[in-house]
């Protein structure tokens, strides 16, 4: 099979406008695109929008239009915020479009006529904002945890889709492929969703007479199809399902891309959907975090929502892209601040890429009246340049394949920051002096050619800065190909232009705010050295988690019940918001085993386990250790 790639991004309500969150998601599958083009694949990319339901019904109703026009208008603002942000997807899905309500209604028939939908009566807690019912379990106090709304209880006849039955060979496909689901932290919620209880079977209609806005059930005309349902069938409807010959050549290479809001869809419903209609699963689902202000959901009504056309006005696409690649760990929650995209333009970019840029340039212009040097008489380092580029370029290719954008970027800044190294130590300017023509040509040459290098692989993020940089080398429209590794692509004798500053540096208040942030910090650290005795009071030893539950009336706390070697005991640890019970049970850790005990929500808390983070507002990353070692060993 040739190289194929297709990527989707969730097709999105319609019953608010764009921001950040959906702006981020729909960046990387447009990168990854551009990404896997550059790698010579056939590459698609879908998004689209989700057009029926009670939600958007409501919203529609609220702004005193029909749903259709309704519908019509926002997702034509998606669509056009999209172009704008010049984000090419290939085809765009509507789901009141005619060719996906075809595909609905016949999938609905086929997994009918298998007997794998009844009909039946169900009442459970709903969520409106969700669309879905919750379980006991998944409520928090009685509401739900994403709209901290109370969920009403209904009770109506529908028809329901036997998923209960693929549980069983959902959890063996999970476990056959490790990768299905990824980064692990999903596919362990998704596991620990289906192993711990019986899966229940899924509500997939709508009486007409609560809800008319949706797809007809095609074999009971009093009933419309659970958006959910509806929605899910967008990656293969889009793809022209059975027959079409997209749905043939890129189906079997798919990747979703969502955030964790949507896993359970996505990695339950959809998965079983799909085998109950005979549709081979898709390739990888891929989950990343939430985009956090200052640790706060972004949301309308707290009045925090970013606009991201107002960011790329404001810093460039380019910036944007980049930061937005960089900044976030996949599959962990990242805080917002227009800080730290000033950080990541002034110290990455303008730093770091662009005085890179500049530096050799101006060099080139200055010695060789900027001309593009044979460089062929002598080395000047170009050995290590080459295996250093090249480890860079796999290291870069292997972890945005497995959506690790950040690890893989860092390793080409490291290179970047090598190459300014280079220029420090070759020291042109005295090859120059000393009349070293050969080596100070080899020079220049090794870094144009590092700086083409580098850009050709950050063209699908910095598309901008790499099409200056490449036009100015006269390199218009070359790009990728296993050769630029040798880092001899370029043309000797080629004038090269001028390409301004690629990246100018942001003056803000907010810098100094940070730094002065930065060195308090640090003088604290140099008061607050402990010496060794002191440290050594503290016990902090291997434990086991044994059980994990909730805490009612507390939305951050756990209570664990572990054994520390030495004893067992209760402590309460303030994770609930990043892990749930059933992920933690089971794992070791590291205790904090002779710590004052504390009263919290009525419980002693008898010791802390230790997490990990960066930055203050960061999410915890729990410290598992070696399994291997056994519970009450000590730290030292
Ligand atoms: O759930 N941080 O649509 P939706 C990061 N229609 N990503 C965010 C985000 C944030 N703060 N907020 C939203 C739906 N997103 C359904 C999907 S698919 C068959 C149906 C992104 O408009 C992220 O990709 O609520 C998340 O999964 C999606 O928007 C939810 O979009």
């Amino acid at each position: 099979m040739g190289k194929i790639f297709y990527v989707t991004t969730p097709i999105y309500y319609v019953n608010s406008e764009p921001h950040i969150g959906h702006a981020y998601t729909t960046i990387l599958a447009d990168f990854l695109k551009r990404f896997y083009r550059m790698l010579g694949y056939d590459a698609f990319f879908l998004t689209g929008t989700d057009e029926h339901g009670d939600k958007i019904a409501k919203a529609a109703a609220q702004s005193q239009t029909s749903p259709q026009a309704y519908t019509d208008k926002i997702s034509g603002i998606f669509k056009s915020v999209w172009s704008d942000m010049d984000l090419q997807f290939d085809d765009f899905i509507r789901t009141t479009e005619e060719r996906h309500k075809k595909v609905v209604q016949m999938v609905l028939q086929k997994v009918y006529d298998a007997g794998d939908i009844y009909f039946g009566s169900y009442g459970g807690y709903y969520c409106f904002g969700c669309e879905r019912y919750f379980t006991e379990k998944e409520m928090v106090n009685g509401k739900c945890p994403d709209h901290d709304k109370k969920l009403d209880y209904i009770e109506e006849q529908n028809y329901f889709f036997k998923m209960s039955k693929y549980q069983g060979w959902l959890i063996d496909h999970i476990k056959n492929n490790p990768d299905f689901i990824r980064p692990e932290r999903y596919k362990n919620e998704v596991l620990s969703m289906l192993e711990g209880e019986a899966l229940e079977d899924l509500c997939i209609s709508r009486p007409k007479k609560r809800l008319q806005w949706g797809i007809p059930l095609p074999f009971d005309e009093n009933y419309v199809t659970y958006v959910w349902f509806d929605a899910l069938i967008n990656y293969i409807s889009a793809l022209g399902y059975p027959e079409g010959e997209r749905f043939n050549k890129y189906w079997p290479q798919s990747q979703h891309i969502i955030a964790k809001d949507i896993v359970k869809p996505h990695g339950i419903f959809w998965p079983t959907m799909l085998k109950a209609a005979g549709i081979q699963p898709y390739k990888h689902l891929n989950v990343h975090g939430y985009w956090n202000m200052e640790d706060l959901k972004m949301s309308k009504s707290l009045g925090n929502v970013v606009r991201p056309m107002d960011l790329i006005q404001k810093y460039g696409d380019d910036q944007i892209r980049y930061f937005f690649l960089r900044e976030m760990t996949f599959g962990l929650d990242a805080r917002f601040s227009e800080a730290s995209v000033i950080n990541r333009v002034n110290y990455d970019l303008a730093n770091d890429l662009g005085n890179l840029v500049k530096r050799s340039f101006n060099m080139a212009e200055k010695f060789f009246n900027g001309e593009i040097p044979e460089g062929n008489g002598d080395s000047v380092g170009l050995l290590a340049l080459q295996q250093k580029f090249s480890e860079a370029m796999d290291e870069y290719r292997k972890n945005v394949m497995a959506y690790r954008f950040n690890t893989g970027l860092e390793h080409l800044w490291e290179f970047i920051r090598y190459l300014n190294k280079y220029i420090d130590e070759t020291k042109p300017w005295v090859l120059a002096r000393e009349g070293k023509k050969d080596a100070l040509g080899c020079a220049i040459r090794n870094l144009l050619e590092s700086c083409y290098a580098v850009m050709v692989l950050l063209s699908p993020i910095l598309r901008k800065a790499s099409a200056k940089v490449m036009d100015a080398l006269g390199m218009n429209g070359i790009g990728f190909n296993e050769n630029l590794a040798t880092l001899r692509s370029l043309k000797a004798g080629n004038r090269i232009q001028d390409v301004g500053i690629l990246f100018p540096r942001l003056e803000k208040e907010e810098i100094e705010v940070m730094e002065k942030n930065a060195e308090k910090k640090n003088s604290v650290q140099e008061e607050g050295l402990v010496d060794i005795m002191e440290f050594s009071r503290v016990d902090i030893r291997i434990a086991e988690i044994l059980e994990a539950q909730t805490i009612e009336g507390s939305d951050k706390l756990l209570e664990l019940k572990v054994d520390a070697g030495i004893d067992r005991r209760t402590i309460v640890a303030g994770l609930a918001k990043y892990y749930s019970p059933e992920y933690l049970v089971g794992k070791k850790i590291l205790l904090v085993a002779n710590l004052k005990p504390a009263v919290l929500f009525k419980r002693t808390s008898n010791g802390m386990l230790l997490a990990a983070k960066k930055e203050k507002n960061d999410p915890p990353i729990l410290i598992e250790v070696n399994p291997a070692i056994p519970n009450g060993a000590r730290l030292s």
